[in-house]
């Protein structure tokens, strides 16, 4: 009978091989600049996030990350994903406007959601702005549902 080798022995190879085209995996050096791209196609950003600053931050730890898919060495789509000791979050979920309704988008949550419960989420959660109202029967369809809450925040940042 042949033996399968163990994840140890995987874990190597896997993390030297490139990703297949429509696999999600973390965010390199070189996707940076396409991710803020696309992003922005995607209406995103705001002038109060700097999406770079953003993605470093979520690079700077082991409990956030960028996850993304490439198709011929593009970046197409993307997520977001943070623990933060209680709650799984969600970001920039995106696909690029012509690879919308193949999958991606789900794909995009799906891989983060693995993310985040590898990491010890129990829950996931996200917000949509309430101007994007059109996506809200995406997250339906991925089992999302309204948790009936509102959110507040405020900036902290000193000089
Ligand atoms: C939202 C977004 C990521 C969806 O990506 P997508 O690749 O088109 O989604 P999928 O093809 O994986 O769709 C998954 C399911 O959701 C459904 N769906 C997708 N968009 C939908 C919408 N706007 N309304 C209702 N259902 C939708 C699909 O029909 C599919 O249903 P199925 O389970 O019957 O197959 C994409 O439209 C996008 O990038 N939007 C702009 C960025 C954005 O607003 N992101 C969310 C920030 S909170």
């Amino acid at each position: 009978m042949t033996a399968f080798p163990s994840g140890e022995q995987l874990a190597p190879v896997l993390a030297a091989a490139p990703a297949a085209d429509g696999e999600f995996v973390e965010i390199t050096d070189a996707d940076v600049d396409q991710v803020v791209e696309l992003w922005r196609a995607c209406g995103l950003t705001r002038p109060w996030n700097d999406p770079h600053l953003d993605i470093a931050d979520a690079r700077a730890g082991d409990t956030s990350t960028v996850l993304v898919a490439r198709a011929d060495g593009r970046v197409t789509a993307s997520a977001m994903a943070g623990y933060d000791g209680h709650r799984g979050w969600l970001y920039y979920v995106a696909v690029a406007p012509g690879l919308r309704s193949t999958g991606l988008g789900r794909a995009a949550v799906v891989a983060a959601e693995a993310w985040l419960v590898a990491r010890g989420a129990r829950k996931i959660q996200l917000m949509v702005r309430t101007t994007n109202t059109d996506v809200l029967g995406f997250y339906g369809r991925l089992g999302y549902t309204d948790q009936e809450c509102t959110v507040l925040g405020r900036w902290v940042e000193s000089d």
